[in-house]
């Protein structure tokens, strides 16, 4: 049976077997010089998360016939990008957290100064990924590839959402500012995991790159909108990761922003935005509206 024809649940952990050994293969050994480097880098990536992203890019290069080989080390150079922002988010001069996909942060488990390393240089190796041979239909979309996560990890992306959420840290924010720093912190990844996806197998036409992107947006907003409601909603043990903490360290989220109700709603509106811009492709988008669903309607 291909991985194609599995049921929704099937499918996701397929995906997360293959990304796992994928993952594990494209990590340095830690018998490799520096080994507390990479071994912490391997404790980083490996054994936790619920792969939403790499769940993504092969999604969405299922839309356009890519291959596995393709999509997994592309997805490997996503998920690589996510692991480093979650280590550095996690430090003391950051969110300051204890646990991580249940197990002791990366800074209390190894140190600060390994942590800093760690995310640097998972960063570096997922741009060294992008630059495997024939990772894309053609030379011009992967260079568009390696545009997207550069732009998705940077100022104007995850590194820039960090900044502001720092920033207004004990600061109400408005709706559009909260509205932008989602966007940039998180949804700007989920966005390139599914762009890089989508250059993995045969060219989307004008207005079908429009229909994804627009899910995309709306997927990556809905993922850091139900991560909100999560801190406030969830338990430590489900989460993997502190519970309460937004509210402790007063950071600007949704569920300060329009209460726990608003902000569950908002996420379902959401969802709603994200199948209607799939409704052109039809049962070919399945996975990703299964996605959508999976994404908003998720308990850790
Ligand atoms: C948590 O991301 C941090 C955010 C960007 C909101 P995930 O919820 O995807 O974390 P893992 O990868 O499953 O641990
Ligand atoms: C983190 O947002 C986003 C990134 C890591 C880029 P949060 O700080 O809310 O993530 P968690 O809740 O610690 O996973
Ligand atoms: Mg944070
Ligand atoms: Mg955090
Ligand atoms: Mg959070």
């Amino acid at each position: 049976m291909t991985i194609e024809a599995l049921d929704f649940q099937a499918w996701m952990g397929a995906v997360q077997a293959r990304m796992e050994s994928a993952l594990e293969r494209l990590l340095p050994s830690p018998a490799v010089v520096p080994a507390r480097l990479h071994e912490a880098m391997r404790y980083a990536v490996l054994e936790g998360g619920k792969r939403v992203r790499p769940l993504l890019t092969f999604a969405a290069g299922e839309l356009v016939g890519a291959p596995e080989e393709r999509l997994e080390i592309a997805a490997a150079a996503v998920e690589m990008i996510h692991a480093y922002s979650l280590v550095h988010d996690d430090m003391p001069c950051m969110d300051d957290d204890v646990l991580r996909r249940g197990k002791p942060t990366v800074h209390v488990e190894f140190d600060q100064a390994t942590a800093l390393l760690v995310g640097d240089a998972l960063q570096s190796l997922a741009f060294q990924l992008l630059c495997e041979p024939e990772l894309a239909r053609s030379s011009a979309a992967q260079l568009e590839m390696v545009k997207a996560l550069a732009l998705a990890s940077g100022s104007r992306g995850m590194a820039g959402g960090q900044a502001i959420d720092l920033e207004s840290t004990g600061k109400p924010l408005t709706l559009p500012e909260l509205e932008l720093m989602h966007i940039f912190k998180t949804g700007a990844l989920i966005r390139a995991a599914v762009v890089i996806g989508a250059q993995c197998g045969e060219a989307l036409d004008g207005p079908a790159t429009s229909h994804l992107d627009r899910y995309a947006k709306c997927v990556g907003l809905a993922f850091q909108v139900v991560d909100d409601v999560l801190d406030s909603d969830g338990s430590t043990a489900t989460l993997g990761k502190t519970a309460g903490k937004d509210a402790m360290q007063g950071k600007a989220t949704y569920v300060s922003a329009m209460g726990l109700s608003r902000a569950k709603e908002l996420a379902e509106d959401l969802r709603r935005q994200a199948h209607a811009a799939l409704e052109p492709f039809g049962e070919r988008a399945a996975r990703l509206a299964q996605l959508a669903d999976f994404i908003v309607l998720r308990k850790f």
